[in-house]
């Protein structure tokens, strides 16, 4: 029998050919997420899903899910995915590292510089037509080269933001869990230290971890307090390892230097405190959006999906 695959989203063309060449798909075409209730129902029949970042996958929705055998996320991160409710029903879960790292990296370093470097000010100021001459003292930013970056999070991403600092000519604090290996710090120049160490001395704290429970207001004010004042916060991993409260205040009353976020709380809704300051560089979710990036995305999504449902080994299963 023909598989049966709800997409939940709006995916490339050639995506979609490629599951329909195996499967009979139901795809969402709304620019909205699904609502649970729909989402529920349009997933009775189904045996795989192919989802995104911002559909609750929870016990409730699985469990309307009698035949689902895969859930396969376009995304590398997976919280909105209750993954051990899955498990405990034999669902597998897949996500799509590997093929977002450099990109992802890449976007945490343009958040880096346009907020050292204070790009999109400088944009804002050309366009609102004040530049009559050139000044000495206007726009001053901070440097980077030579500069400490700390990095919270030193898995594939992390290092590969690591990695580029290399090219800066940084020096590189890092925090994780677990340690890399003697070879891996070397490559990268990059010193373990606790979290006190790396938020007093580093002047770019970078987050990459996976949302938990134990990274959730990892950056509370009191980190926040701990950071330097002239540091800067980057956060292109979860908004909820953040207390966005607390950042409002750190930025309007100069605790820190400012921040580069591409990530919120509450997405899409940012705290109105972040919306009016000029020391933070403000991002919708795009991290991993270039085009190539997007469409190896999708492709693995659908690999993943259709291997399950062949009754193969998914290429990248969430463990
Ligand atoms: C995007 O946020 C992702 O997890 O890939």
């Amino acid at each position: 029998m023909v598989p049966k695959i709800l997409i939940s989203m709006g995916l490339f063309n050639d995506a979609i050919e490629f599951a329909r060449s195996r499967a009979e798909v139901d795809l969402h075409t709304g620019q909205d997420p699904l609502p649970k209730s729909a989402l529920m129902a349009r997933l009775r029949d189904k045996d795989g899903l192919i989802c995104q970042i911002t559909d609750a996958i929870d016990d409730e929705v699985l469990g309307a899910a009698p035949r689902l055998r895969v859930v396969a996320n376009v995304a590398v991160g997976y919280n909105n995915i209750d993954v051990p409710a899955a498990h405990r029903r034999g669902i597998v879960v897949t996500n799509t590292p590997d093929v977002l790292t450099d990109t992802t990296a890449d976007f945490a370093w343009a958040l880096l510089m346009a907020t050292a470097r204070r790009v999109v000010e400088a944009d804002k100021y050309v366009r609102a037509g004040q530049w009559h001459r050139w000044e000495f003292l206007r726009l001053l930013g901070s440097d980077v080269h030579g500069k400490t970056l700390g990095v919270i999070g030193f898995g594939r991403i992390g290092r590969a933001v690591a990695r580029r600092a290399l090219g800066f000519d940084m020096r590189v604090l890092y925090q994780d869990t677990v340690r890399a290996d003697a070879p891996t710090e070397r490559e990268l120049r990059a010193t373990f230290v606790d979290m006190a160490t790396l938020l007093h001395e580093a002047d770019f704290v970078t987050l990459h971890s996976l949302l938990t429970t134990e990274t959730r207001h990892l950056i509370d004010a009191a980190a926040l307090r701990a950071m330097k004042k002239t540091a800067y916060l980057i956060n292109a991993a979860r908004g909820p390892i953040v207390d966005e409260a607390a950042l409002v205040r750190a930025l309007t009353e100069r605790w820190i230097a400012g921040a580069g976020l591409d990530v919120f709380e509450e997405e899409p809704h940012v705290h109105p405190g972040l919306l009016g300051l000029d020391n933070v560089v403000l991002a919708p979710h795009i991290a991993s959006a270039s085009d190539a990036t997007r469409h190896k995305m999708a492709t693995l999504a659908v690999e993943n999906c259709l291997a399950v449902l062949d009754g193969k080994p998914p290429l990248t299963p969430v463990r």
